[in-house]
């Protein structure tokens, strides 16, 4: 899917670094899903999408329009200019949520969804930057893609937008992308796709987390635990020459208080393992409609012929120690010893087990135990 380079060869060459366009990366193309399909998700209550529609003499030139859709207004639609685009299909769609195991020499904790997009003829979302990787594959279709350097900052964009769009774009390279090949693209590089006739792009995106937001989620749970009815104390106050001085003495308390933030690896670790698997601040994992007892799960297993990990669930985990492994799901943390250990990396480096393969798994000791706590919190499904 590299075009014959290694993993390793890409992520030392191109991954957070420069573009990379792999003709024919999926040699039979890649449609898993119609137009009219995506159309149809497109107007579903729990599906994210988007409907972009440039109309250059218009103002602004750019609309977006936020889904559920009714299918009257695919209807009122021009023949071009216009893209449709659904986010986090790999919650919809098998077949997406698959795709993403084509990408596991990245990290799961820096992948972020697969969106898809169908453009109309001339249609796309202008051209912009993200701060994200994306594998951009295409679908059925042709697409231009336009890439350019220049920086991208606040004062660049067309201003009252509700999307990031450049006022100016010089593109330095061109690429037109058939059924099947894919584009690279790090953070930051200017990307314009515009669909020659109808097209279908699929895009594999990363995420990282930013800075400011991890610092202060870090800081709000440390906060979370602390005492709140805790004051700072002078009862060995000094008489002061000058009462507008801070003296030493109070600022070493104030220092004292800040450096007890816990900041050991252990803490870090801990939090972060819990903070990055976490579900989306306002969606929930969807709850199994029974709880299930060893039994149960043996019939529902055979019944099914395999088990799938949730794509609502993130599952991550450190090995702390040669004692502890620490899996992380959705959250939660699941503390495993050394008898358990290999589940961890077994349940996160895939996402569909064969009958034959759980069955095997549960001749282990607590590997049932663990399972069920992981059906029970909907991480774990049968497949319909
Ligand atoms: C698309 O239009 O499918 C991709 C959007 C993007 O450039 O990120
Ligand atoms: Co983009």
């Amino acid at each position: 899917m590299l075009g014959g380079l290694s993993a390793a060869g890409f992520l030392a060459d191109y991954w957070q670094k420069r573009p990379l366009l792999v003709r024919g990366a999926f040699p039979q193309g890649f449609c898993p899903i119609s137009p009219e399909e995506l159309a149809g998700l497109a107007c579903e209550e729990e599906v994210e999408s988007r409907l972009i529609h440039q109309q250059p003499q218009a103002d602004p030139p750019w609309q977006v329009q936020h889904g559920p859709f009714a299918e009257a207004d695919f209807l009122q639609l021009p023949q071009s200019h216009w893209t449709v685009l659904v986010q986090e299909i790999n919650k919809h769609v098998p077949a997406f949520a698959l795709l993403q195991d084509a990408f596991t020499f990245i990290p799961n904790w820096r992948l972020d969804d697969v969106m898809v997009s169908y453009a109309a003829d001339q249609g796309g979302v202008g051209p912009h930057a993200d701060n994200y990787d994306v594998f951009l594959i295409q679908g059925p279709g042709q697409r231009r893609w336009r890439l350019g350097y220049q920086p991208v900052g606040p004062e660049h964009l067309i201003p009252g937008l509700p999307l990031r769009v450049l006022a100016a774009f010089q593109a330095e390279e061109e690429y037109l992308l058939n059924e099947g090949d894919m584009l690279y693209l790090p953070p930051g590089v200017v990307h314009e796709g515009v669909a020659i006739g109808e097209a279908l792009t699929i895009s594999v995106g990363f995420r990282a987390p930013n800075r400011v937001e991890l610092l202060s989620a870090y800081l709000a749970d440390c906060l979370a635990q602390m005492d709140g009815e805790a004051f700072y104390a002078d009862p060995d106050l000094p008489v002061q020459a000058n009462p507008g001085e801070i003296s030493a003495a109070a600022l070493g308390k104030i220092r004292g208080i800040i450096r007890s933030l816990p900041l050991d690896e252990q803490s870090i670790d801990r939090w972060f393992g819990s903070f990055i698997t976490d579900v989306r601040p306002g969606h929930y994992l969807p709850e199994p409609e029974q709880a299930l007892d060893h039994n149960t799960f043996l019939q529902l297993l055979s019944q099914h012929g395999e088990l799938w990990r949730s794509e609502y669930a993130r599952f991550a985990y450190v090995t702390e120690s040669d004692t502890l492994t620490q899996l992380y799901v959705a959250g939660e943390v699941y503390p495993l010893e050394p008898e358990q250990s290999f589940l961890a990396p077994l349940l996160c480096g895939q996402r569909v087990y064969t009958q034959e393969h759980i069955l095997a798994v549960l001749q282990r000791p607590g590997s049932m135990e663990l399972l069920l706590s992981l059906y029970q919190l909907g991480a774990l499904y049968f497949p319909d």
